[in-house]
């Protein structure tokens, strides 16, 4: 049952503090800052030398964001879209990790690259929400994101929580692969046991609906971030077009000025993801495309800076952790799109043309 939302959309994106505390129950040690994951004890991956992920659409987005996590701290880690791994075919060796990323644990081609992984040698991992699906059966080991029965279309509370379960797997290679415990793996673990209180905070205070009635009648909409901010901006669009059916497109904040600034108008609204990392470099592509008289929404933590005077609009994430702000700046995209998708009255649940879970090619 919806449980009094109108949609499981809107049902699920509330869901959200409850399923990101399962996701991270029993997996953090707050005395000493460090993930304990019973199924992967410490040393489990001393031997690997580098991550694959695999994984398609909001999956995908979820392994970027891990794999630009990973990388950033020293581990050898690339995100693949499962459909292009096949094509792509990325040296695997027996030291290779592949971690597939699913929801359901049932998509065609994360299955196959994942075949194609093993029979490379690579040891396997799934990262799922779905206990028993095909993925688990075929994969060395599991970790299971535990964010409950998701029914809408859209993904969203599995989403935060690949990219919490992701972010608590990632500290284990870390420390298994690079062998040190840093001082920001203590802050990551501080921070990722604050999300479900922060996420908690956005749902009682987002101002998304008014938001989405500002914006309507645009032309696209578009969203940029960086590095993990990257991510969360594609998942961004990804969210706003699949349930609204109106234009939108993610970007790297680096990017724009090599193409996608030709399409900046007054009529595209641009969402600008600052997570703390390069905030400057954000904010001037933000006033870059300001210049061309696009309103822009940042979300942010800095809600009283330069940040805040440039925007037309504010959409305020809780400080913390820069690798796992994307989570509560993806909850506030979640909620834009509902709204957006609403007012235009949308079948939110079943977007045209869509499956939940895709099991064929
Ligand atoms: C978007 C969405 C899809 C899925 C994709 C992979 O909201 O839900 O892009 O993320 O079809 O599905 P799973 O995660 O089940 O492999």
């Amino acid at each position: 049952s919806k449980g009094g939302y109108e949609h499981f959309m809107l049902k699920e994106i509330h869901e959200q503090p409850g399923s990101l505390r399962n996701t991270i129950h029993g997996r953090l040690n707050a005395l000493t800052g460090t993930v304990e994951l019973d199924e992967f004890p410490a040393e489990t991956f001393a031997d690997v030398e580098q991550v694959q992920f695999v994984g398609m659409g909001t999956s995908y987005h979820a392994a970027m964001y891990a794999s630009s996590m990973l990388s950033s701290r020293g581990v050898p880690a690339y995100a693949f879209q499962a459909g292009e791994y096949g094509l792509v075919r990325p040296p695997v060796t027996e030291d290779t990790l592949v971690i597939a990323v699913t929801q359901s644990g049932e998509t065609a081609d994360t299955l196959d690259a994942l075949r194609r992984a093993k029979s490379a040698g690579a040891d396997t991992v799934a990262v799922t929400n779905t206990v028993g699906s095909s993925i688990t059966r075929e994969c060395d080991d599991t970790l299971l994101i535990r964010a409950g029965p998701e029914i809408g279309v859209a993904a969203t509370k599995t989403f935060c929580s690949q990219v919490t379960a992701l972010s608590l797997l990632g500290e284990r290679l870390v420390e298994d692969i690079t062998g040190t415990r840093t001082s920001d793996g203590r802050d990551l673990v501080e921070a990722l046991s604050r999300l479900p209180g922060h996420v908690q905070e956005i749902l009682d205070t987002s101002v998304a609906p008014a938001l989405a009635q500002e914006l309507e009648d645009s032309d696209s909409y578009f969203f940029i971030g960086r590095g993990v901010a990257h991510s969360a901006a594609l998942e961004g669009a990804l969210k706003f077009k699949e349930i609204t059916y109106e234009h939108a497109e993610g970007f790297a904040a680096s990017e724009l000025k090599h193409g996608p600034l030709a399409l900046v108008t007054p009529d595209t609204p641009v969402f600008a993801i600052f997570t703390g990392f390069e905030d400057d470099a954000t904010l001037s592509s933000m006033k870059e495309v300001q210049a061309r008289g696009a309103p822009v929404i940042a979300v942010t933590s800095k809600t009283d800076g330069e940040i805040a005077e440039f925007a037309d609009y504010v959409l305020p994430i809780p400080e913390t952790h820069p690798d796992v702000a994307g989570i509560p700046a993806s909850v506030q995209l979640q909620l834009v799109a509902y709204h957006a998708a609403h007012l235009l009255d949308r079948p939110i649940d079943k977007p045209r043309n869509l499956a939940k879970s895709v099991t064929v090619h």
